[in-house]
């Protein structure tokens, strides 16, 4: 006999609204975050991660190849107040060669990622570009943080395919107090200015941010749907001993998985990273997150001198230098939980 669906049980209220559309509200979200059994949820959002990717991760290449940041983002290790961190700047020709060889051991995607760092320059950022497309035809993700419209319109023509930004907190009031240097207001501005340029889109949030609840973390995950997100990364906060937040507890990796779960089942195309800090605060969660709906893995390509420099949040995470070596290893483990890497 088939139970009677009641408005109670927040598992009834998400089939309810999937039949009707696959849209859902933010209070249903809210509730399934908090859920006593979540299991069931893991469950749907397996299915739909099976249906959508059929067992492949998505393994991409970041290289880090700035640590400076002109914002304080009260969060990050890399926020110009922390004058105890040593910075370096990659120049063009050893970020060119690096996602070379990224590419030729096997990489199809390279992120290029720095801290919001005015020195490379509209131009600059284009000659890398174009220096990297005319040897090879890898896709490339950009995540330089906040710029003009212009800019980002350039970098397009010049040949980059993707861009990261990550909104953070969909909270204006928490937005504000984690950011001194920018509001939340501009920031999707920018994201919906990357969209209309045709840019695949990436965003993201963070859990276990001081004031976030799971209404907060509802609205982030309505966020992405509203802003037509092809990518977001999801990961927990993790306190960094020099800046401001260094007393605030780490961010809880059960909740961050919930959230990717429901973010798979609401957004089933979405492109989901198991995210370096969920690996980070637990590295058996960050295999088990590919049983909750994630599908993409991202790999340090940084050069061994600068990856401990790039120290967004504190990591004992001693990662090979050796590129290939690197690439193969992370095949093996993607192939040892029974998905296909790609
Ligand atoms: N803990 C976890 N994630 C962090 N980020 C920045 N600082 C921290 C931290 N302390 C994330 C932000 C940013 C990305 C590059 O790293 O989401 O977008």
């Amino acid at each position: 006999m088939q139970r009677p669906v009641t408005g109670n049980n927040p598992m009834n209220e998400l089939t309810k609204e999937l039949s009707m559309g696959g849209n859902l509200s933010k209070d249903t979200l809210s509730k399934l975050l908090g859920m006593d059994d979540f299991f069931p949820v893991y469950q749907l959002a397996d299915r739909y991660n099976e249906r959508q990717n059929h067992g492949v991760v998505r393994i991409r290449a970041i290289l880090e190849f700035s640590n400076y940041c002109r914002r304080q983002c009260r969060y990050c290790g890399l926020n110009r107040t922390n004058l105890k961190l040593q910075r370096y700047r990659m120049d063009e020709k050893e970020i060119i060669n690096t996602v070379l060889i990224a590419y030729r051991a096997g990489y199809q995607t390279i992120v290029l990622q720095s801290g919001e760092d005015p020195a490379y320059d509209k131009e600059m950022v284009g000659r890398i570009i174009r220096g990297i497309k005319d040897q090879c035809p890898i896709a490339i993700t950009l995540s330089l943080g906040e710029r003009s419209r212009e800019e980002y319109a350039y970098w397009k023509e010049c040949g980059a395919d993707r861009y990261l930004l990550k909104h953070e907190t969909s909270d204006p009031d928490i937005y504000r107090s984690l950011h001194p240097c920018g509001t939340l207001e501009n920031r999707l501005q920018c994201l919906q200015w990357l969209k209309e340029l045709g840019y695949e889109t990436g965003s993201g949030f963070m859990i276990g941010l001081p004031g976030q609840t799971n209404d907060t973390i509802a609205n982030d995950i309505l966020t992405l749907q509203r802003l037509g997100c092809d990518m977001a990364g999801i990961g927990p906060f993790i306190a960094h001993p020099d800046t401001p937040l260094k007393d605030h507890p780490d961010g809880s990796t059960e909740l961050t998985k919930r959230a990717v779960a429901l973010s798979r089942i609401l957004m089933p195309q979405l492109n989901l990273p198991a995210t370096t800090a969920l690996g980070v605060l637990d590295d058996g969660e960050k295999d088990d997150i590919f049983s909750c709906g994630a599908n993409v893995i991202m790999r340090k390509v940084t050069p061994g001198i600068y990856r401990r420099l790039y120290e967004i949040y504190p990591s004992n995470l001693s990662l090979d230098d050796d590129i290939y070596k690197g690439r193969r290893d992370l095949e093996d483990s993607i192939r040892r939980l029974g998905k296909q890497p790609l």
